[in-house]
This record gives structure tokens, C-alpha cells and sequence, in this order.
């Protein structure tokens, strides 16, 4: 049985892992980015390949916005050299970063990658980490559904937007279906709060405020996310 896994706002655990990079420590070696570490089945799978490709694609626009990736599963470093050698030659795409080898499954175990349709793979895992190693997001997903990797770039530049203007991301933003790219106020916590926000912001009411971000960040995330959704075709 896992012990207790790590949950959104607490820090990412500290632990050394061997990566088809070499020894890496985890999360002080990706301190002041953000890094998503994803796990999979296991290495010369068809489903895990067409993963791997889609992220080494928009490798240049995870580094854009600051992030690192690195991959796992529970093959040998070995198992992942060849893997990686096997994508160049047959489909000409460069495995830009690290993997994990985690043999014994200790890495598994710590982050709660192993459920229950499979006792020794993991599932398809996304933690997603910032600048200060705290844990942003976790997203599960099963063996026989693959990732959609342009999503995940929303999420972190949702969480960028997030934070340098104080306000909560809506659905599907920047093409939310009622507040266009605005971006949500958070809720009043007092009863002035909640007069005073109907006064500064557009509002449905006092608890659903919106506000502008700057035009060229909205139109910088859609354009963003348009190239790179282009780029997969
Ligand atoms: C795949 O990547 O194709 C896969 C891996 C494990 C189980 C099923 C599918």
C-alpha cells in the first residue's frame, strides 16, 4: 500500500532519481521553473510513444513559459535509452528531456502513481510544479487514453496569468463562453468586499466579477495556443 501522496499546495517531495540524463534531485534541480513530470506505462508502447513525440514537439513552448519536462516509468535506464534511440531512427523526433528509471517503483510509490488496473505500471500521470516546488496540479489519466499536451501548456499559462493579476482563470480561457479572455475576481470575504466589487468590476453579481488583463496577454495565450494546435496537424 502508498503511503500518503502529495496533493495540489503541498511541496513536491525531495527525493534523487536515476534519468536517462543522469542523477538528478528532484524538485531543487528545477528550483526558480516550473516542470511537469509525467509518468507512463512503460517504454515501446504505441499509445506512450505517440505521448512522447506530441511532448518533444512543444518542447521550445514549454521553455517558453519557463518549464522544464521530465518523463518516468518503471523500465531501466537502459529500457529508455533504446526507447528514446528508436524514436529518432524511426520517427526522426529528438527526445529533448530527462526520464526516470524507477525499476523498484519507489518513485511510484511516493507519488502515487500505481492504481488499480495495474499492480506494477504506472498510470498516466501529470504533476505540474512551480518556481517554488509547491504542486500546482495533478491529472490522472488511464493506460489506454493518451494525453492532450496543449491543454497542459494552457494550464500553466493560466496559472502565470493567474498569479501576475490576482484572478481565478474560467473555462476554456481565453475563450471562455461568458467572460471572453477576461479573467474572475476572487470572491468578496466581507460584506463591504461584496459592495465594493459590484462598484469596481463588471459583475453577474457581487460574487461572479470580471476583469480585463491586458489585451496583448489574452491575444498572446490565444495566438499561443492556436500555434501550437496548428503545429500538431
Ligand atoms: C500504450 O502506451 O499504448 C499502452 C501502455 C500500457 C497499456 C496499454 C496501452
Amino acid at each position: 500500500m502508498p503511503g500518503q501522496i502529495p496533493l495540489i499546495g503541498e511541496k513536491f517531495p525531495e527525493m534523487v532519481v536515476g534519468t536517462s540524463f543522469g542523477r538528478m534531485k528532484l524538485p531543487d534541480d528545477f528550483k526558480g521553473k516550473w516542470f511537469v513530470l509525467f509518468s507512463h506505462p512503460a517504454d515501446f508502447t504505441p499509445v506512450c510513444t505517440t505521448e512522447f513525440v506530441a511532448f518533444a514537439k512543444r518542447y521550445e513552448d514549454f521553455k517558453r513559459l519557463n518549464t522544464e519536462l521530465i518523463g518516468l516509468s518503471v523500465d531501466s535506464t537502459w529500457s529508455h535509452i533504446k526507447w528514446v534511440e528508436w524514436i529518432k531512427q524511426n520517427l526522426g523526433v529528438e527526445i529533448p528531456f530527462p526520464i526516470i528509471a524507477d525499476p523498484r517503483g519507489m518513485v511510484a510509490d511516493k507519488l502515487g502513481l500505481i492504481h488499480a488496473p495495474s499492480a506494477t505500471h504506472t498510470v498516466r500521470a501529470v504533476f505540474i510544479v512551480d518556481p517554488n516546488s509547491t504542486i500546482r496540479a495533478i491529472l490522472y489519466y488511464p493506460a489506454e487514453l493518451g494525453r492532450n499536451m496543449d491543454e497542459i501548456l494552457r494550464m500553466i499559462k493560466g496559472f502565470q496569468v493567474s498569479e501576475k493579476y490576482g484572478a481565478a482563470i474560467p473555462a476554456n480561457w481565453p475563450n471562455n463562453e461568458i467572460v471572453g479572455e477576461r479573467v474572475i475576481v476572487p470572491p468578496a470575504t466581507t460584506v463591504k468586499e461584496a459592495e465594493e466589487r459590484l462598484k469596481t468590476y463588471e459583475c453577474f453579481d457581487w460574487w461572479l466579477c470580471h476583469k480585463e488583463v491586458p489585451k496583448e496577454e489574452a491575444e498572446e495565450a490565444r495566438k499561443f495556443l492556436e500555434r501550437v494546435a496548428k503545429q500538431a496537424k
